[in-house]
């Protein structure tokens, strides 16, 4: 062998790459190789380095993916993990299948959260899923299209402000999302004066939604997430028919277990069934209560309702978030509970659940 040739006790990049094709990308399936998930591999004096391009900066199985390659690459290419470097990236690949006229431009994926009622968390759900994805390194917005009780902005910290109006790269008016803890967001609390209740019918929210949709500046955002008017009447109807033409993700729905076994639920959930929107998954909230003295749970409400109605209607319980202080105080306070750093669970529940809904919108793509 020649001096400058290389060095036969450092693997060659083939057969880190032949190892790596070993690994199987658990949700998408198919391996990391063959689905160009590889990026930027050096092999360098016996060690390695490369990235994994994940669909979201929300992957709940990054250790398990970091686990296994670390693994082949030591069963096969006989390299010990002290001398693998894997650095995770992400790339949100859009929805397809939009008509370019009604795809907003720069925004891959556009989610409503739902309920069949009012006051079962469905706000709580949608801020804190937000910010959960913000803290995964994703770019992600919050429209709050309830018209009902805009409580977004409340909950985000940030006082009524008029959303300020410039002039869009076509020239054409447009807003300026507010932003809070990251996320880009607009409100209709922002614009109508709460003192003067408005009477809202479909069409002037459809109208209102449309305007939120197309005319703020909202690019570039991985996810849009739209807190929607709760119920199953005019309102709620009459903005998922319009939202079918959005090419919306899907729709995630909350429910609590007092009202997962009541009509609404079932029929907020054909609602968009109707329409053509894909659920992505039900949430349930205020599931149990853990007494914060003890650490002991209570099933105040019986337990697997939500559970069963997934399996029911063949969609992923996404989660179950508990009843506790620390949720209501961090709406109340403007501060999601999912940044508290009070030692309960609630941080750990919601960014499992959008890291859950993130894989989920991944799958919808490819499968
Ligand atoms: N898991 C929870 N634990 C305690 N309080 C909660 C929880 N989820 C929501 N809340 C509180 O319940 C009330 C209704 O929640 P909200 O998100 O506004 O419901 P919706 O948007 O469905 O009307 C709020 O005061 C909120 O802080
Ligand atoms: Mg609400």
């Amino acid at each position: 062998m020649g001096l400058f040739s290389q060095k036969s006790s450092g693997p060659s990049e083939e057969q880190i790459l032949q190892a790596l094709a070993t690994v199987q990308e658990p949700e998408l399936g198919g391996d990391l190789v063959s689905r160009k998930m590889i990026k930027n591999l050096v092999v360098h004096d016996g060690n390695v380095r490369f990235a994994v391009e994940l669909t979201t900066p929300a992957c709940p199985l990054k250790d398990q993916i970091q686990h296994a390659c670390e693994e082949a690459i030591e069963h096969i290419a006989g390299v010990p993990r002290d001398r693998v470097t894997i650095e995770f990236t992400a790339q949100v690949r859009p929805r397809g299948g939009i008509p370019d006229k009604a795809a907003i431009p720069g925004v891959s994926h556009v989610i409503a959260v739902s309920a069949g009622k009012g006051g079962v968390g469905k706000s709580t759900i949608a801020v804190n899923l937000a910010v959960a994805l913000g803290m995964d390194g994703a770019r992600v917005g919050l429209l709050d299209a309830d018209v009902y009780g805009p409580s977004v902005p409340l909950m985000m910290g940030v006082r009524a402000r008029q959303p300020e109006a410039v002039s869009g790269p076509d020239g054409e008016p447009r807003m300026l999302p507010i932003e809070a803890f990251g996320i880009k967001m607009i409100s209709i609390g922002f614009l109508v004066d709460d003192r003067q209740p408005v009477i809202w019918r479909g069409p002037m929210v459809s109208q209102l939604l449309r305007q939120f949709l197309y005319q703020v500046l909202w690019a570039p955002l991985d996810y849009l997430i739209i807190d929607m008017p709760p119920g199953t009447g005019d309102i709620a109807l009459t903005l998922a028919q319009s939202l079918q033409n959005v090419g919306l993700t899907g729709a995630v729905t909350v429910t609590t277990p007092q009202q997962v076994a009541t009509a609404d639920v079932l029929k907020s959930m054909e609602m968009f069934k109707k329409v053509n929107v894909p659920l992505l998954g039900i949430i349930e909230n205020m599931s149990y209560f853990i007494a914060p003295d003890t650490g002991k749970r209570y099933d105040i409400f019986g337990s697997g309702g939500a559970a069963r109605l997934a399996g029911q209607l063949g969609v992923p319980l996404l989660g179950q978030v508990p009843i506790g202080v620390s949720v209501c105080e961090g709406g109340d306070r403007g501060l999601p509970a999912v940044m508290s750093d009070t030692p309960d669970a609630y941080a750990d529940i919601f960014r499992e659940i959008a890291r859950k809904l993130a894989a989920r919108v991944s799958v919808m793509e490819y499968a």
